[in-house]
């Protein structure tokens, strides 16, 4: 019997190993089956620039100048990659969206000439990534955002050929990080400045001030969630605290598509709309709205000063 156990185990070992060296074997193949990341992800040197820089190494090479060679080496290797890696940071990454999603080709081949047909430099006006077609190239996925965007100030300049921000301008190539309002700001006032006058230069403060009553409203919707979770356990009907409440987080979910018509005094106005929902539903759910009163700084100092002119006539 304890022999049987001891095989047994061999083989599930064996067996394990067989299916991890499989799996090493299979899984990233299937997941980096696309001949932009494989081509991509080991390409070295190729724009002017660093054309100029190799040649900057091959003569350094001649020279026999080891030194510099591997610093240019790691700069060329940078600049090559660095679509690349930066994309790995991506979420897009993530989600699967890869190179031809934007940039068009075909990844089933492994030919560059191939996989290249239909793929433009972002300078060729009929290129996908071009930053006038830039909107409806991310509008294929992300459609909420393209519908709101198109509402803007900005999508209109744009269309119109005026200086106007495209979604990269603001989500970068190629981490497309969602940005922090103190990310942004400098990015505004590249355009919304006093000296450029092409757009109004209190549009980055306003905009923050925003994005930060859109904070409230998740604080005030947790409030609300805490306050009902309370009042269930008190036994209460919480019915219509609930009601209030999905309205509150309906509303703050929508924020960050709506954000995309940069029209912040609508903006601020659903966001208001969404506090007093919150508020409403805490209320409903028995939470005390307005705090007792503290006793301010001026109350304690007239008090003591009475208390004080009440101890110098008692002396006397
Ligand atoms: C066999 C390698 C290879 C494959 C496969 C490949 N590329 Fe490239 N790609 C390159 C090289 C090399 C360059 C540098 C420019 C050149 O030499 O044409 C480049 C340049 C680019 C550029 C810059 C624009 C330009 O024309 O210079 C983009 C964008 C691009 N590739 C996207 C893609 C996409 C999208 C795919 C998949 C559909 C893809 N590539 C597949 C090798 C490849
Ligand atoms: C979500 C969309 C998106 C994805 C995914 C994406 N790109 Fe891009 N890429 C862009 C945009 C937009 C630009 C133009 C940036 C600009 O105008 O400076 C660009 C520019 C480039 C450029 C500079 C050449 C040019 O035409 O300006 C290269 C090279 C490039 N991408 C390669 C890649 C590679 C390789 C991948 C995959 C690893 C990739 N991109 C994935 C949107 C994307
Ligand atoms: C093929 C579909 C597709 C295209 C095209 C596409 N995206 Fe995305 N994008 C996604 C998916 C999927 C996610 C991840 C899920 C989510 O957050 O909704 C995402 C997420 C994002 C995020 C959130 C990132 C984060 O860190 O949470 C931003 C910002 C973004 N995309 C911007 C862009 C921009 C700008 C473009 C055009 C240059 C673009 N996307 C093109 C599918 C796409
Ligand atoms: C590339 C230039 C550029 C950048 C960058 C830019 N904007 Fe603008 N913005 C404009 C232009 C142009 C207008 C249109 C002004 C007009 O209608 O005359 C505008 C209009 C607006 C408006 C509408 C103002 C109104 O009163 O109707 C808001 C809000 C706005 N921008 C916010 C922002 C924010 C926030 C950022 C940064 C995250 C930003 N913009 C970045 C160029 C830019
Ligand atoms: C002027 C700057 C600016 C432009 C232009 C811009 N965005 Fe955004 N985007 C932002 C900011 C800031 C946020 C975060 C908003 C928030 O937190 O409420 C954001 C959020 C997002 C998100 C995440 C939304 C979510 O549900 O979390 C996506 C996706 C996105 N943008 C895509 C786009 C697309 C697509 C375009 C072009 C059609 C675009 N953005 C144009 C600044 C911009």
């Amino acid at each position: 019997m304890e022999k049987g156990d001891v095989m047994i185990s061999k083989k599930t070992i064996l067996l394990a190993g067989f299916i991890l060296f499989f799996a090493i074997l299979v899984i990233p193949g299937a997941l980096a089956d696309n001949s932009c990341l494989n081509c991509h992800e080991k390409l070295s040197a190729f724009s002017e620039k660093e054309k100029e820089l190799n040649e900057v190494r091959i003569k350094h090479l001649a020279r026999d100048v080891s030194c510099s060679l591997e610093c240019h080496a790691t700069t060329i290797d940078k600049i090559a990659k660095s679509n690349y890696e930066q994309w790995t940071k991506s979420k897009h990454a993530m989600f699967n969206v890869t190179c031809n999603n934007c940039h068009g080709g075909n990844p089933d081949v492994d030919v560059k000439e191939k996989a290249h047909i239909g793929v433009a430099r972002s300078s060729d006006s009929n290129s996908s990534v071009f930053y006038r077609n830039v909107p409806e190239t991310c509008g294929k996925c992300h459609s909420n955002e393209l519908s709101q965007f198109r509402n803007s100030a900005h999508y209109q300049k744009l269309k119109a050929l005026k200086q106007a921000p495209t979604c990269d301008t603001c989500h970068s190539p190629h981490e497309f990080k969602i940005l922090k309002s103190s990310e942004f700001i400098n990015l505004c006032s590249q355009c919304h400045n006093q000296d450029m006058r092409i757009a109004p230069s209190d549009a980055p403060e306003k905009a923050i001030a925003a994005l930060e009553n859109a904070e409230k409203l998740k604080n005030e919707t947790k409030l609300a969630d805490s306050a009902i979770k309370q009042a269930l356990q008190n036994g209460k009907d919480v019915s219509a605290a609930k009601r209030d409440l999905d309205t509150a987080i309906s509303i703050r979910d929508s924020l960050p598509v709506l954000w995309h018509a940069f029209d912040l005094a609508s903006f601020e106005k659903v966001i208001a709309d969404g506090v007093t929902a919150a508020k409403k539903a805490q209320e409903e759910a028995g939470m005390p709205v307005s705090r007792p009163k503290t006793p301010g700084f001026g109350t304690i100092m007239s008090l003591t000063g009475i208390i004080a002119i009440y101890m110098l006539l008692r002396r006397r």
